[in-house]
């Protein structure tokens, strides 16, 4: 049972106390057994009496009676002390246990690969980490102690039969098949109702989680009733989940108690049977009478035990597939680890696909260190991919990725990224200060540096002018920044970890002109080495690069300075052309101009 032994390793420090809650829930039931045994020796003794063989004389032994009905009151108070402590020990392991896994899942995710992202559902990874994680936690705390004491309490308590009355207990037993039958049955039919629960659980998570980050475009379109009708919609699939699956518990409830119920007929008619043919006394069917429940409960129970112990399986199944994936993207034990990037970068003859889509075709260039390369080309070209690529996001299927002349397979993750800044083009900020977003990949740099940087990407201005200037919290992505102000913190955010390798995908697309030159004459005055690698739609930010790049379906289409592509009749000329247009002679002569 691995899913066991995973939950016993993430016990961690923990595991002697879970051994002393086991060794409880074993006593616990077992002490069960005491009460009836005294209370029968009370009635055989006190209440009844015991009748001299010669005499024929009634012996009530009254001295017996405050020892009895203390001993009994003792009993309880140590069985509730012990229940109480047991709980507990259960409930505190429980959490700390699921405190360990939560966090080596959350690690995990953090150093899975993009791909691992691409293929899960964010609603889906979410319902892992808190419904999925409760369930592991409910079956350390609740499952774990009932299954055991279950399993105690009917063996304890057949063991209370057996020697009191062998054949009172076979007649018992005879019933029991009955209850389990009944059990059992409801179990399978409750089992695929519960993979639903989960199911409808996981869309909520997700559209819950579109919804939220989505709101600016569900607010633009106007499509909030829509949202919150196709909201309503699985909000209502799960409720009538939850209501079907309590609601068959209700159905099943009566049907469970008439056939535990039919063991306290079994013991009414055989226990008066054997009283009156004097084979038991008044206090043994008293004892036994107070023991049904012990031998009934843990066989109603079994059913929903074993049904739930399933579902804990689903549910640690779920999670052990995130806690054991393991990143296919990951630094060799002989990793190059050098102190610096030094910034030389060559792309040799890479392919690369998502699935079966061809996105970059034998792509082949070279970069060197403190060169300002730029790319150029249509959406979807594949700028984006080689930029992944060059951090290693993704794996080339064939051909080789170079930096400093090192495939960067054979880099070391940590060193090969740390060398790289990246302004993305999908601009994350996180929720927290101006401050504290520069200085994101440097935490320990000092107020001056972050204005520094900040300064060189045109943000130090705005970031002045805002209520708490630095010291502002930025809302999750960002809200409240404009496109351009975010764009230029993620520039200073790359920037402040003054990278050998600095890459603007599309950074200055929402900053309008003249700011885009001022950053380019910041960029082209920088106070470290650093390779530029530039994705840019604009001429202006591209035409002073070393060497411009252009794209096309995965290929590269044209290469070379502004001077060249400008006499080649393509792609560069053309948005050139398009760019440069600026107002036809016949458009000044419309406005009057000329
Ligand atoms: N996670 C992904 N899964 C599948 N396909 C993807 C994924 N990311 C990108 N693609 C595809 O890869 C191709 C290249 O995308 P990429 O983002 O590199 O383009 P781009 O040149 O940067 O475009 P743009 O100028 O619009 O930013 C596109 O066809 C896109 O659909
Ligand atoms: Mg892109």
């Amino acid at each position: 049972m691995f899913q066991f032994q995973w939950v016993w390793h993430n016990m961690g420090d923990q595991r002697k106390k879970f051994v002393l809650g086991v060794i409880l829930q074993i006593i616990f039931p077992a002490m069960a057994l005491i009460n009836p045994k005294l209370i029968q020796t009370l009635i055989d003794n006190v209440v009844v009496g015991i009748t001299d063989p010669v005499t024929g004389e009634v012996v009530r032994r009254m001295d017996m009676l405050v020892p009895l009905a203390v001993g009994t009151c003792l009993v309880t108070l140590v069985r509730t002390l012990m229940g109480y402590y047991m709980v507990m020990i259960f409930e505190k392991v429980s959490q700390q246990t699921v405190k360990n896994i939560r966090l080596k899942l959350y690690e995990n995710l953090q150093y899975n690969e993009m791909e691992f992202f691409d293929r899960n559902r964010t609603g889906d990874l979410m319902t892992r980490m808190t419904g999925d994680l409760d369930m592991v936690r409910h079956s350390i705390a609740g499952i774990s102690r009932q299954l055991l004491n279950s399993l105690i309490l009917f063996v304890a308590a057949l063991v209370f039969f057996l020697a009191t009355d062998w054949i009172f207990t076979l007649c018992i037993l005879a019933v029991t098949p009955v209850i389990y039958a009944v059990s059992a049955f409801y179990s399978k039919k409750i089992k695929p109702m519960y993979r639903g629960q989960r199911e409808r659980l996981t869309e909520l998570n997700t559209a819950a989680q579109e919804n939220i980050s989505g709101n600016r475009v569900i607010k633009a379109f106007a499509r909030e009733d829509y949202e919150i009708e196709k909201f309503g919609e699985k909000n209502k699939s799960y409720r009538d989940t939850n209501i079907f699956v309590n609601l068959y518990w209700m159905k099943f409830f009566p049907i469970m108690e008439m056939s535990a119920n039919m063991l306290t007929v079994v013991e009414v008619l055989v226990g008066g049977l054997f009283i009156i043919n004097g084979r038991l006394t008044a206090g043994e069917l008293m004892a036994l009478s107070s023991l049904t429940w012990a031998v009934a409960q843990p066989i109603r129970q079994m059913g929903m035990l074993l049904n739930d112990t399933q579902r804990f399986f689903a549910s640690a199944n779920k999670i052990i597939e995130v806690y054991y994936q393991t990143p296919t993207i990951h630094t060799k034990d002989t990793a190059f680890k050098p102190e610096k990037v030094k910034g030389d970068i060559s792309f040799e003859h890479v392919t690369f696909r998502f699935g079966k889509n061809v996105i970059l075709d034998d792509v082949s260039f070279e970069i060197k260190a403190g060169e300002t390369v730029a790319f150029m080309g249509t959406p979807g070209s594949g700028k984006t991919t080689i930029m992944n690529m060059l951090l290693r996001f993704y794996d080339a299927e064939s051909g080789s990725i170079k930096v400093d002349g090192v495939d960067v397979r054979d880099w070391d993750l940590k060193a090969l990224r740390k060398g790289i800044g990246m302004a993305t083009q999908d601009v994350f900020l996180f929720s927290d200060t101006a401050e504290g977003n520069v200085c994101y990949g440097e935490p320990e740099m000092s107020v001056e540096d972050v204005r520094k940087y900040a300064v060189m990407a045109d943000a130090d201005e705005f970031i002045q002018h805002m209520t708490d200037g630095y010291d502002t919290i930025i809302g999750e992505r960002g809200v409240g920044l404009s496109g351009g102000q975010k764009q230029r913190i993620a520039l200073a955010r790359a920037l402040a970890v003054r990278p050998s390798i600095l890459i603007l995908d599309d950074t200055t697309s929402a900053v309008d002109m003249e700011t885009e030159k001022y950053i380019q004459g910041q960029l082209d005055n920088l106070d470290f080495p650093c390779t530029k690698i530039v994705v840019g739609q604009r001429i202006s930010s591209v035409k002073n690069a070393d060497k411009i790049i252009i794209m096309e379906q995965g290929r590269i289409v044209e290469m070379g300075v502004h001077s060249e592509l400008l006499k080649r009749d393509g792609y560069y000329r053309e948005i050139f052309n398009i760019q440069n247009s600026g107002m036809d002679v016949k458009d000044l002569k419309e406005a009057g101009v000329i």
